[in-house]
């Protein structure tokens, strides 16, 4: 998510910035993940690099676009003996959950793209049943127009229904069924190999009295081909939003409170302009006027220049260790996301002020820079421009745990709130809510989920500024308190333990081999991030989170980055730069 309001900062401190490229582009609709030549198919996410930087391969694509054409496709790989991942027009899940296996030769990609044909209503039983590659925007709209609605669903709506609810994704809420949107699924068909006698594949059809069911409704891809999803509805409502920016003295009392109060509840904290945004979100009567819109200010089509010179303006502060420069951007933005209320408008057109009233469709999911038809515009982070570039952690909290996680990052950011700022420039912490699933791999209670992004740098082994603290953060957060990696996102060290964090783990284990006994759909890729294996440490591997430092060579020591303590949580090993801090023992 990143945030172009941004200029409005660097104009003060960079006003001499000089673009090196501009290339004419009319407005970029994000390409095709996979592109093929005569020889070989490349996959990327939609930021263009894998959280590890490895590139994707496979021998071939094939793009069904019925449950029969997906039957074939799969029975086609077994009898092949290939392995094979469900791909989708997005393609926007960060670690390689996609990647077929590293060994491209036997690889083979199998797309949603075009198997968007069927949504189909139910209004009687308030059900929608859709083929597994539409995505989410057309459903919505669908729905809406025969006066239904979706209860929750993510923020973004650049995503499949397949992805959605293979990865877990989420929006917020602890009402009723919860933020999940596999929480709203009530049946699936998925397609899995079968015997000769079978044709090598077959559709499985499973509801609630499956037993595989909760093993298909969070599935990280790794079962089979999910062809058709049902899910719940309910009649179409409106919703009343007011963000309330105050401080944040009190995230810690009132998380829970703000959840149990507000159906669509979420906060946004800024730990270096002590700040924290509540959202003030729930239904209102059909007829309570107001045509509302929520076209989140991340996630609008942005000028390609203005892009590439906030990233430019980034990278120069990174390179000359400004946190000051930082400090002041982060200011900056947050006054104008204020402003803006960051992107809600009550007309449809602009903000005019609270509360902005609208109907679901309209208020629950954006991503207008999908759609971009003015020139020169993209999605701030295309990669076929120098846009944006980077992380995004994401941890999932037993509710109750939550609290002392807070007090715990707050004790770090007093100790020099600035170091906070690099979050701050892109959007904080955003905390929402999930309720507790029956999904194998969905949260076994309710939860709270933090994301949090922040600067990736080009070169995979250039220390970041500040890199320490994000650290720090994420194993206070994964570590010290137990939380769970979201499956689409994340670094390679959430993942460490996973397994052991999903009471049902083995469940979900269980029914795979049942499922998919000869492990099609599962490869070298898949498994580290389902089994959290740690990988053999290198030289600079700490830098992008593919290890946890135990050694300084695992930071960068030719450039002033040795391995250290956490601050607050003394069992972090974080990358720091030596002159940062007093006291700064190496660890050898
Ligand atoms: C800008 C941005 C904002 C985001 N906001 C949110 C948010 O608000 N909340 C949230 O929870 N997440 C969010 N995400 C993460 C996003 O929701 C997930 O990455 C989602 O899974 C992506 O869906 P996709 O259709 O692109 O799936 P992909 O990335 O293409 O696939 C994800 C996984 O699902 C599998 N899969 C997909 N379709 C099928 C199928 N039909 N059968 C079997 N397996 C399948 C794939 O093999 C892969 O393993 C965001 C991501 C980005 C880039
Ligand atoms: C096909 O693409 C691969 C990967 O990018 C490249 O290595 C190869 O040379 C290309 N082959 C042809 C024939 O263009
Ligand atoms: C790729 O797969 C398609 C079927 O989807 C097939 O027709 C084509 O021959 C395959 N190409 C190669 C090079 O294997
Ligand atoms: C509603 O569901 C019931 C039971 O699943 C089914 O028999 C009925 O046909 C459904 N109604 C419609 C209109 O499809
Ligand atoms: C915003 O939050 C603060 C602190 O909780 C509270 O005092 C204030 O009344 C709230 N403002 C609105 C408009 O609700």
């Amino acid at each position: 998510m990143g945030f172009i309001w941004w200029i409005l900062g660097i104009i003060h401190i960079l006003p001499l910035f000089i673009i090196d490229s501009n290339p004419l582009i009319y407005g970029l609709t994000p390409q095709s993940p996979i592109q093929c030549n005569q020889t070989i198919c490349t996959l990327k996410n939609s930021y263009g690099t894998w959280n590890d930087r490895k590139t994707c391969y496979a021998l071939n694509v094939t793009y069904p676009t019925t449950e029969q054409q997906l039957r074939l496709a799969v029975s086609y790989v077994v009898q092949n003996n290939l392995k094979a991942k469900i791909v989708t027009k997005f393609s926007h899940t960060i670690p390689t959950l996609s990647c077929p296996q590293q060994n491209k030769n036997q690889a083979f990609f199998i797309s949603t793209e075009k198997y968007d044909s069927e949504i189909q209503i139910d209004a009687t039983n308030l059900t929608v049943t859709v083929d597994s590659g539409v995505k989410l925007r057309q459903l919505i709209d669908e729905v809406e127009k025969n006066g239904f609605s979706l209860v929750s669903a993510p923020y973004w709506e650049g995503v499949t229904i397949g992805g959605v609810i293979s990865t877990g994704a989420h929006g917020s809420s602890w009402w009723g069924k919860g933020g999940a949107f596999h929480d709203y699924v009530l049946g699936i068909n998925i397609v899995v190999p079968g015997s000769k006698s079978e044709g090598y594949a077959k559709i499985l059809k499973l509801d609630k009295h499956d037993p595989l069911f909760n093993a298909a409704k969070v599935s990280l891809g790794v079962l089979g081909a999910i062809s058709k999803v049902k899910l719940s509805i309910e009649h179409r409502f409106k919703r009343s939003i007011t963000f309330n920016f105050t401080d944040d003295n009190n995230i810690e009392n009132e998380y829970i409170e703000h959840a149990k109060k507000y159906e669509f509840a979420d906060i946004t904290w800024y730990p270096s302009r002590h700040t924290a945004v509540y959202r003030y979100d729930f239904r209102v009567p059909l007829d309570t006027s107001g045509d509302g819109v929520y076209d989140f200010i991340g996630f609008q089509a942005n000028n390609i220049l203005i892009s590439e010179s906030v990233r430019g303006a980034e990278k120069l502060l990174e390179n000359l260790g400004n946190t000051n420069g930082k400090c002041l951007t982060a200011s900056t933005t947050l006054a104008f996301k204020k402003l803006t209320a960051n992107g809600l408008k009550n007309n449809g057109l602009i903000f005019t002020g609270y509360p902005v009233i609208g109907y679901q469709g309209k208020l629950q999911t954006s991503g207008s820079c999908l759609y971009s038809s003015k020139i020169d515009t993209s999605c701030a982070w295309d990669p076929r421009i120098k846009g944006l570039f980077f992380y995004e952690s994401t941890a999932i909290f037993p509710a109750s745990k939550f609290g002392n996680f807070i007090q715990d990052v707050k004790k770090l950011r007093d100790i020099n709130p600035q170091n906070f700022c690099g979050i701050d420039n892109y959007n904080g912490i955003m905390i929402r809510y999930i309720k507790a699933s029956e999904a194998y791999l969905g949260q076994s209670e309710d939860s709270i989920v933090i994301d949090f992004n922040y600067y990736r740098a080009n070169d995979q082994f250039t220390p970041r500024l500040n890199q320490d603290v994000w650290e720090e953060v994420e194993q206070i957060a994964f570590f010290k308190y137990g939380a769970k990696p979201h499956w689409a996102k994340n670094r390679n060290l959430a993942f460490i333990n996973v397994k052991n964090k999903y009471p049902k783990f083995n469940l979900f284990i269980d029914a795979k081999n049942k499922m998919d006994p000869q492990n099609v759909f599962s490869g070298d890729w898949s498994d580290e991030i389902l089994y959290g294996k740690e990988l053999v440490k290198f030289d600079g591997c700490a830098l992008e989170g593919q290890c946890i430092c135990s050694e300084d060579r695992h930071c960068s020591p030719q450039k002033g980055y040795y391995c250290n303590y956490g601050l607050v949580y003394k069992d972090a090993r974080v990358c720091r730069k030596l002159s940062t801090f007093v006291n700064t023992d190496s660890l050898q």
